[in-house]
């Protein structure tokens, strides 16, 4: 069992390069299974995430040929199997788009229900209302999610979202793709994914408006063209290195990032007394001497995201005062706090709302990195704290961050991934049980 085994006191200098966006490339990957033709899709984040997927389609079966490191070329062409591996599936969030996808492709899907982080209670009604809407009958049997399309194929109408909902904007978008006439996304998301998929999309011929505010309006196509398309760098991972700079009191220069997506962490990080400067496209972030306490509330997008809520928090446990986190988003995202406890971080949550008695000495500890994001803000206070800090269930870790270790490394971190037989796993266990 593999974890990362952190030296604490380092401090961040020099440069990271930002890798293709995550969650713009878990919808991206299943669009390319609606499209007649060759999909080259640039900057694709080499993260288990994606590499699940990449692998479901293959299973599926699509071709897939990585040219280098990120860019990938999807055939799907040939593709006539619709039963995608449920034990792949059901491992990741990202799998609901294979709904919308194979909708629009098929007229017909099989799905498993999604997995991925555990924040509560993760339900996908606004999905299955939108499929509805657009003409398909669901049905969740046995663990499936099974959709077909009344008639063979879906109509284009107007849907309201009745919760700012990410995926559920994403997978009507990619369902109403392929739809005849004319589907309008009211109260839809408005992050920059959403935009990046749309973009995918017209490039290989869609016709999607107004992605990137609350109104989408698609026009349905008859068929999608191959094409080379490249996908936004990384918001919440840009995020996590500014925020990682600003708590190790560093000073790094993020590149290849699009600053205005980062305006909300640029603003909160100038409160706490960082310096941000932004370039054309990159950004510069400088640690105060001493950081300040702030208050966070996380919202859909333009707000601040609820992705960047764990790495903040761990940031503000250092930063002097009382400071106050309200998630927006989630019912239960801070399974994390108990970990930065064992650290000696002084925190207390009720329901959405968090505070944090800022200003402690962290202190090296074993912990685990309870999802992604939590992932990465136990690796920040582990790198903050005094002594070693060892991380484990770095997997959650990796489905996210493109070489998180490498990246932190080369600017000055040291953190080593140290494979922990398992044998001296249970050996440990045994000891502590007597
Ligand atoms: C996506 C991101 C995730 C991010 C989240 C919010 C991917 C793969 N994941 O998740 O990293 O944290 O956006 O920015 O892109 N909801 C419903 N019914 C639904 C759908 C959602 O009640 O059908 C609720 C959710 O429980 C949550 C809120 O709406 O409380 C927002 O969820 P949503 O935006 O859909 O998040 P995801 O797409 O799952």
């Amino acid at each position: 069992m593999e974890k990362y085994v952190i030296k604490g006191g380092t401090v961040l200098h020099g440069e990271v390069e930002i890798s293709g966006a995550k969650n713009a490339a878990v919808a991206i990957i299943p669009a390319a299974l609606m499209v007649d033709g060759v999909c080259r899709i640039e900057n694709v984040p080499q993260i288990s995430d994606t590499d699940m997927l990449l692998t479901i389609l293959k299973e599926l079966g699509a071709k897939v040929r990585y040219l280098n490191r990120s860019t990938v070329e999807i055939d799907c062409t040939k593709v006539r199997n619709q039963d995608a591996p449920y034990d792949l599936m059901r491992k990741i969030r990202a799998s609901y788009y294979l709904i919308g996808a194979m909708l629009g492709r098929f007229g017909s899907s099989k799905t498993t229900m999604p997995g991925g982080c555990n924040f509560g209670v993760r339900p996908i009604d606004q999905h299955i209302k939108g499929m509805t809407a657009l003409g398909a009958q669901v049905d969740i049997r046995n663990g499936y999610v099974y959709a077909e399309a009344v008639g063979g194929r879906l109509h284009g109408t107007r849907i309201y979202l009745d919760k700012v909902s990410v995926g559920a904007t994403m997978n009507i978008i990619l369902a109403a793709t392929l739809a005849q006439g004319r589907t309008i996304i009211e109260n839809a998301a408005r992050e920059p994914h959403i935009v990046d998929l749309a973009n995918f999309l017209n490039s290989m011929g869609a016709d999607i408006r107004g992605a990137g505010t609350d109104t989408v309006k698609i026009n349905g196509t008859e068929r999608l063209h191959g094409g080379t398309y490249t996908i936004i760098p990384d918001q919440i991972e840009a995020g996590t290195y500014m925020v990682a700079a600003a708590a190790t009191g560093g000073e790094v220069l993020i590149k290849n990032i699009i600053p205005k997506h980062l305006e909300c962490i640029s603003a909160k990080l100038r409160e706490t007394g960082t310096i941000v400067q932004e370039y054309e496209d990159c950004v510069l972030v400088k640690g105060a001497s001493s950081l300040r306490r702030v208050n966070v509330k996380t919202l859909p997008y333009p707000g601040f995201p609820t992705d960047m809520q764990p790495p903040m928090g761990a940031l503000l446990c250092l930063a002097n005062g009382t400071s106050v986190i309200t998630e927006g988003i989630y019912d239960n995202r801070y399974k994390y706090v108990n970990e930065l406890r064992k650290m000696g971080a002084e925190i207390q949550v009720d329901g959405r709302v968090a505070v944090f008695e800022g200003g402690k000495r962290l202190t090296g500890a074993p912990v685990q990195a309870c999802d992604l994001r939590a992932g990465a803000a136990m690796v920040i206070a582990g790198m903050c704290a005094s002594g070693t800090t060892v991380v484990e269930d770095i997997h959650y870790i990796e489905r996210g961050y493109e070489n998180f270790v490498g990246k932190l490394n080369a600017m000055g971190a040291e953190i080593e991934i140290i494979d922990f037989p398992e044998e001296e796993e249970n050996l440990k266990k045994i000891i502590s049980v007597s």
